[in-house]
């Protein structure tokens, strides 16, 4: 991947002496308020058994973070060129959220460089499960606080995005599909490539397409230095049918965020792929579900968010039972699935 590496040590040496301690049994779950990338660096050496997240999708929400339009000209006038992804610390010293880059490529390389800092933290025998979903690309876009889907008053920001190679009008970026390629290529051995099928997307104006109605929930592993990757895994924790397409509905936002995990979507990845006791961290926890299922489930929990509202708010739910158990209607199961299930045909 082409990523320039212009470092800016003076923060990380400053922000190196302040490591993270991981929650112990007494007091099962931190949420920190900060930037993944920061924080992921102060934890400890194989201290975590599980990451499970949901980062910023490219171009689609702001979260009310205030993002620097003028990034990729101030990029070019220092020698940059579009074809070459800028460090992430290099990109958010210049104003850049993460999923307002201007570029796909250029998400793709900061999300990548995040989750590579992540890699010294996580056990050997540990697992990182990655929920992304993709866009459309539009030389103009409208982005707003909660997502398209709002549409409405849910007040818009217009930008308009370079065009160049894949990126054409009407074009599907394939942006879960570049990250997890982009991922191998970092040495992570992809397990799973989950499809989440949501039954409750909201109708599309568009008449020459079909709705988006699904995500990727990608299982990563670490590679060893030597033979094949062997990891916790507790396959009598997933779904019926250990099929890798699940359908959950999406869940309503909490707090005023607008994509809260559903429970019925993690619980299973949590179970599966954490052993009991042990440290689940979410980089970018919003409000919290991962946490408070992991606390409900009798795991350790620790949380990433940068806005204050949101760590506040995953503060408050990570204990919260009720904020752990999944709505009646997030599984939509029709009748031929469960026929399927009890007649054991997978
Ligand atoms: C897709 S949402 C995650 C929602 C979460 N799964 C839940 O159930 O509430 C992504 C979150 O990442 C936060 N975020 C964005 N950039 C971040 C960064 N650099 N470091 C940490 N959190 C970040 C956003 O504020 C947002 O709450």
């Amino acid at each position: 991947m082409n990523v320039s590496t212009k470092p800016f040590n003076l923060r990380q040496d400053m922000e190196a002496s302040q490591d993270i301690t991981p929650p112990l049994q007494g007091n099962l779950t931190e949420v920190h308020e900060g930037d993944a990338f920061d924080l992921m660096g102060k934890l400890p050496a194989e201290s975590v058994d599980l990451i499970i997240t949901s980062p910023p999708y490219w171009g689609l929400r702001t979260y009310g973070l205030d993002h620097n339009e003028e990034i990729l000209r101030e990029w070019e006038a220092e020698g940059g060129s579009k074809e070459v992804s800028p460090s992430y610390d290099w990109y958010r010293l210049h104003g850049g959220c993460l999923g307002l880059e201007p570029l796909p490529e250029w998400y793709v390389s900061n999300l990548v460089e995040i989750f590579q800092r992540s890699a010294p933290a996580l056990k050997p025998g540990g697992s990182m499960w990655i929920n992304i979903g993709d866009t459309y690309f539009a030389r103009w876009s409208s982005i707003r606080f909660d997502g398209r889907q709002g549409l409405g008053d849910n007040p818009r920001m217009r930008r308009k995005t370079p065009m160049g190679g894949f990126r054409q009008e009407k074009q599907l970026l394939l942006i879960p599909a570049r990250f997890a390629i982009a991922m191998q290529a970092e040495r992570w051995i992809l397990r799973n490539d989950v499809i989440w099928e949501k039954r409750n997307v909201p109708p599309r104006p568009e008449k020459d397409r079909l709705r988006i109605a699904h995500e990727h929930f990608f299982h990563f592993v670490k590679r060893p230095k030597e033979g094949r990757a062997k990891y916790y895994y507790d396959m009598s924790a997933v779904e019926e049918g250990a099929r890798d397409v699940v359908r959950v509905n999406a869940a309503p936002g909490s707090d005023g965020h607008s994509a809260t995990f559903p429970v019925k979507l993690i619980e299973p990845r949590i179970l599966s792929s954490c052993p009991p006791g042990g440290l689940v961290l979410d980089p970018f926890c919003g409000t919290g579900r991962s946490l408070a299922v992991a606390v409900k489930n009798g795991r350790r929990g620790m949380g990433f968010e940068i806005t204050s509202n949101f760590s506040a708010a995953a503060r408050a739910n990570v204990t919260n039972r009720q904020f752990a158990t999944a709505a009646e209607d997030e599984v939509d199961l029709p009748k031929q699935d469960q026929r399927d299930s009890q007649s054991h045909l997978f």
